[in-house]
C-alpha cells in the first residue's frame, strides 16, 4: 500500500512538474523589468562599506528576512543527540579509502531519529581530511555499488553513481559525507510527520506557523549538526567542510551555508528556484509553480509571493551574498532551462559585491562565460553543456575550485 501512494505520489509530481515545465517562460524578452534591492544596504536604508557594518547588521537582517520570508524558521528546544560509528572498512574502494558509516539518533521522548552518514575518507592524506558532505536523494546505497553501503531505502545499489564518483574525488584528496535527506526530512508532501521537526512538537501542518521551516530549513539544519560531529572526528578536517547539492539539495546547501559559517564553502549545482537563480526573472520554475508543487519545502509566509516576486524584499544573490567571505561556487547546465542557468550566473555576480567588501573578486563580467568555460575567483560559476544532472565534469571543476581557494 505504501508503495502504492509513494509511486502515485511520485506520478502526480511527474505530471505536475512536466506540464509547470511546458507552461513556464523561457523567453528572454518576456522577462519582467525588475528592481533588485541593493544588497549593501541595510533596512532603513543605510548603506554599508565595511564588513563589519556587513557583519553586524545588514547580514543578519537579510538571514532573519530570508528565514521568516522565505525557508522558515527551525523551530527551537532541547533534544539528545548519540554518535554510533556503526561500520568502519579501511580498505574501501580499492584500498584507496576508509568507508565509515557513523549513525547519529536525535531523540526527544518517545521519537527517534536516525541519520546514517555514509562516510568515504581517503586513505592517502595522513591526518585530517578536508571533504565535500551532501543529500543524496534516494537512499546512501544509490552513491556507489560498494556492497557494504548500509541502505536508507529500497532503491537500487549505485543507480545513481554517476553523480557520485567517488573514486576521483578520493584520488583527489578529498572526502565525501553522503546522506540521504530522507532520514531528516522526507521529500514528499507527508514529509513533516517522519520528520526531525518531530523533535521541536511540529507533527503536521496544524503545528505550522506561517514562518515554520519545512525541508529545506530541516535539511539545513541536517547538514550543521552532521557537521557538529564531524568536529569530533579525529579523520575529518572540520575546518574544510565544503556544502555540496545538486537542485533542490543545492538549495538546501547554500541554506545551511548561509546560516552556519562553519562550513568553508558552498557549492550548489543547478539549483534553479529558491536556490541560485532571480526570483524576479521568474523565468523557468517560478515562486507560484515551486509553492504550488512542494508546498513542503518553504515556510507558508513564500506562498504570497507566488506569481508576485516583484514584491519580494529580497532575492537569491542575498542568499548567496551570506557565504561571503567563504568560496561558493555556483554551476548551471545549458539543458536546465527551468533552472534558469542566466538567473543563476546574474545571481553569483551580484553576490560578488559583498566578496568584494572583503578584497575578494567574485564574479565580474557583465556577460556569462561560453559553455564549458569555469570561471573560478572566490566567486565559481559555469555553464556545462547538457541536462539537469551533476556529472563528472561539475565534479572536476569543484575539486579545482577547492584545491584553489581552501588552502
Ligand atoms: C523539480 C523542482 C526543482 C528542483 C528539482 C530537483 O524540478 O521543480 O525546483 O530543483 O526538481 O530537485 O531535481
Amino acid at each position: 500500500m505504501k508503495k502504492i501512494v509513494a509511486c502515485f505520489f511520485l506520478l502526480s509530481v511527474a505530471v505536475f512538474s512536466s506540464s509547470a515545465q511546458s507552461e513556464a517562460n523561457y523567453d528572454e524578452s518576456k522577462v519582467p523589468v525588475f528592481v533588485l534591492p541593493p544588497l549593501l544596504a541595510n533596512e532603513d536604508g543605510k548603506k554599508v562599506s565595511s564588513t563589519q557594518e556587513w557583519e553586524n547588521d545588514c547580514r543578519p537582517e537579510i538571514l532573519a528576512l530570508l528565514a521568516d520570508q522565505e525557508y522558515g524558521v527551525m523551530p527551537a528546544g532541547d533534544f539528545s543527540t548519540k554518535y554510533e560509528v556503526v561500520a568502519v572498512n579501511p580498505k574501501s574502494l580499492g584500498g584507496k579509502a576508509t568507508c565509515k558509516q557513523v549513525k547519529i539518533t536525535f531523540g526527544k521522548g518517545y521519537i527517534e531519529q536516525p541519520v546514517i552518514l555514509l562516510m568515504y575518507l581517503p586513505n592517502q592524506v595522513k591526518g585530517k581530511a578536508p571533504l565535500f558532505m551532501g543529500y543524496n536523494f534516494g537512499g546512501n546505497q544509490t552513491v556507489h555499488p560498494d556492497p557494504e553501503i548500509i541502505p536508507t531505502s529500497e532503491a537500487q545499489r549505485g543507480a545513481v553513481r554517476s553523480r557520485w564518483p567517488l573514486e576521483k574525488i578520493i584520488a583527489a584528496g578529498y572526502g565525501v559525507v553522503s546522506i540521504d535527506c530522507n532520514q531528516v526530512f522526507p521529500d514528499n508532501r507527508d514529509g513533516l510527520r517522519g520528520s526531525v521537526l518531530r523533535l521541536f512538537g511540529v507533527n503536521d501542518e496544524t503545528d505550522l506557523r506561517m514562518n515554520t521551516g519545512q525541508a529545506m530549513t530541516a535539511w539545513a539544519w541536517g547538514l550543521s549538526r552532521a557537521l557538529d560531529y564531524l568536529q569530533t572526528d579525529p579523520e575529518v578536517d572540520a575546518k574544510k567542510v565544503i556544502a555540496i547539492g545538486h537542485s533542490r539539495l543545492g538549495k538546501a546547501a547554500l541554506w545551511a551555508g548561509a546560516q552556519d559559517t562553519r562550513f568553508a564553502a558552498v557549492v550548489a549545482n543547478e539549483s534553479g528556484c529558491g536556490g541560485a537563480a532571480l526570483s524576479k526573472r521568474a523565468f523557468g520554475e517560478t515562486v507560484a509553480i515551486i509553492t504550488k508543487g512542494f508546498p513542503y519545502w518553504f515556510c507558508k509566509n513564500f506562498n504570497s509571493y507566488a506569481g508576485n516576486e516583484q514584491s519580494l524584499p529580497f532575492d537569491q544573490h542575498e542568499l548567496l551574498a551570506l557565504i561571503a567571505p567563504r568560496p561558493l561556487y555556483v554551476a548551471s547546465a545549458e539543458g536546465d532551462r527551468w533552472a534558469d542557468p542566466k538567473g543563476e550566473y546574474l545571481s553569483a555576480k551580484y553576490a560578488s559585491e559583498a566578496y568584494e567588501l572583503y578584497g575578494y573578486k567574485g564574479i565580474t563580467a557583465e556577460d556569462m562565460p561560453p559553455v564549458n568555460t569555469p570561471v573560478m575567483n572566490r566567486v565559481g560559476y559555469h555553464i556545462r553543456s547538457g541536462n539537469h544532472d551533476i556529472t563528472e565534469y561539475d565534479w572536476e571543476q569543484y575539486l579545482r575550485f577547492a584545491k584553489a581557494t581552501l588552502k
